[in-house]
């Protein structure tokens, strides 16, 4: 952990829990193992906000040198907003309106489309425009059904087979393709995915003689467990540098642009969460340990049954009482309102700390108002060991404030 058990204290006191905390050293870090994964070839790495859109976060991110992806207006407004320049920002789109292609057109944001008729769509608003076309490899990868984002069963991507209709839309509307993408899914620890996932999709870019770039796509796991291994990326940038090279041979366009939308990578193992822990009770045959982290702070777990590390910190001079199985619940009206299930942990009592690991990706980002509890507060760690508020808890005010009171 990155901060003391003291300092969880100290936090608490301060800014109350739930609270994420993130340490601005392991996001720059982060940034730079990704910046640093292919130095021979011409690439960006457009950092995927979906993961984490703080302000303060895509600042730093910014200042690292690195791009960004959108799925929203509303990304584009937080990244417009971090000071990320309109050609740094790739509007990756899937099912919009023409309003909102529009939206981001009318600020010179590249558009990347995901079928056959939101290419149509783009060519009637934007006739003689540059585009982005996202394909469907036919190979997918992930760490659970729902986050597998290529192959047969997903409703991401054109397939390579309608390659012919592209081109002629392209034609019809005279539509540049300034590039393709791709995106096999979330969480692959080993490489290999990733790597055949971008043969198969140089494949596609073959049939596009001048693009301006080929994005592969995110994906890049991190260690849940603390028995994973992380994943090798020394390994993986020699073979992508090998499969991109002997691409690049035979390529008209020696200039083309590489790039990855790695999210989870750059900021899940700089967040962490604060709880605290309200009640310890057996029910039955089990402990439960009860927690202000319902699934609304963290909805990983009950979504995808995910696993966090966690830890709990025992109040006053940590004097431990043993250990139990013992599982971590929120404060949710739902029984699968679990954070942490059947864990060997100190045994907990009422006022001790509670803390889930990796919590920076898809965290606060997937948080919600669920039973009108308030969305948590983040706070960051900055290079001095300094703590500073980077977004404030929701009030009970900003729970009513779009109701109609008049
Ligand atoms: N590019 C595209 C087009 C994507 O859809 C995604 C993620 C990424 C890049 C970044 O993927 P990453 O590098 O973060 O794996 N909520 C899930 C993950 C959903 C990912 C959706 N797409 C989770 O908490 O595991």
């Amino acid at each position: 952990m990155f901060i003391t058990n003291d300092m969880c204290f100290r936090l608490k006191e301060k800014y109350g829990t739930p609270l994420y905390v993130y340490s601005e050293e392991i996001l720059r870090e982060k940034c730079r193992d990704m910046k640093n994964l292919l130095p021979n070839k011409n690439v960006r790495i457009n950092y995927s906000a979906k993961a984490n859109t703080n302000l303060e976060i895509l600042k730093i991110i910014r200042e690292e040198g690195l791009d960004v992806d959108a799925m929203s207006p509303g990304e584009i407004y937080i990244e417009l907003m971090a000071g990320f320049k309109p050609e740094q920002i790739f509007y990756i789109s899937n099912n919009v309106s023409a309003e909102e292609m529009k939206h981001a057109i009318d600020r010179n944001i590249l558009v990347g489309v995901d079928s056959l008729s939101q290419l149509e769509t783009f060519g009637q608003i934007n006739p003689g425009g540059r585009v982005a076309v996202r394909f469907n490899p036919g190979i997918g990868a992930g760490h659970h059904e729902k986050v597998i984002t290529a192959g047969k069963k997903t409703k991401f991507g054109v397939q390579k087979e309608f390659i012919p209709e592209v081109k002629a839309i392209l034609q019809k509307y005279n539509l540049t393709l300034a590039g393709i993408n791709q995106h096999i899914g979330s969480l692959f620890l080993d490489g290999k995915a990733y790597v055949d996932g971008v043969k198969s999709f140089l494949e596609i870019a073959r049939e596009f003689p001048s693009l301006s770039f080929i994005d592969m796509g995110g994906g890049f796991g991190v260690p849940y467990r603390k028995e994973e291994k992380p994943l090798d990326l020394n390994k993986l940038g020699d073979e992508l540098d090998k499969v991109l090279s002997d691409f690049l041979k035979e390529y008209p366009n020696k200039d083309v642009v590489f790039k990855m939308e790695p999210g989870r990578y750059i900021v899940a193992e700089c967040g962490i969460l604060l709880g605290t822990v309200h009640s310890v009770k057996k029910n039955y045959d089990n402990t439960y340990i009860g927690t202000d982290i319902g699934f609304n702070v963290l909805v990983r777990p009950v979504m995808y049954d995910s696993w966090h590390e966690v830890a709990i910190i025992k109040k006053g001079d940590g004097a431990g009482t043993g250990e139990e199985t013992a599982t971590i619940v929120g404060n949710i009206c739902e029984t699968g309102d679990i954070l942490a299930k059947d864990r060997k942990l100190p045994k907990a009592q009422v006022g001790d700390m509670v803390v889930a690991f990796n919590a920076g990706a898809y965290g606060y980002a997937m948080s919600s108002n669920y039973n009108c509890r308030l969305r948590p507060a983040e706070v960051l760690i900055d290079k001095n060991g300094n703590d500073r508020l980077i977004r404030r808890r929701d009030t009970l005010e900003s729970l009513v404030q779009n109701f109609i009171t008049e």
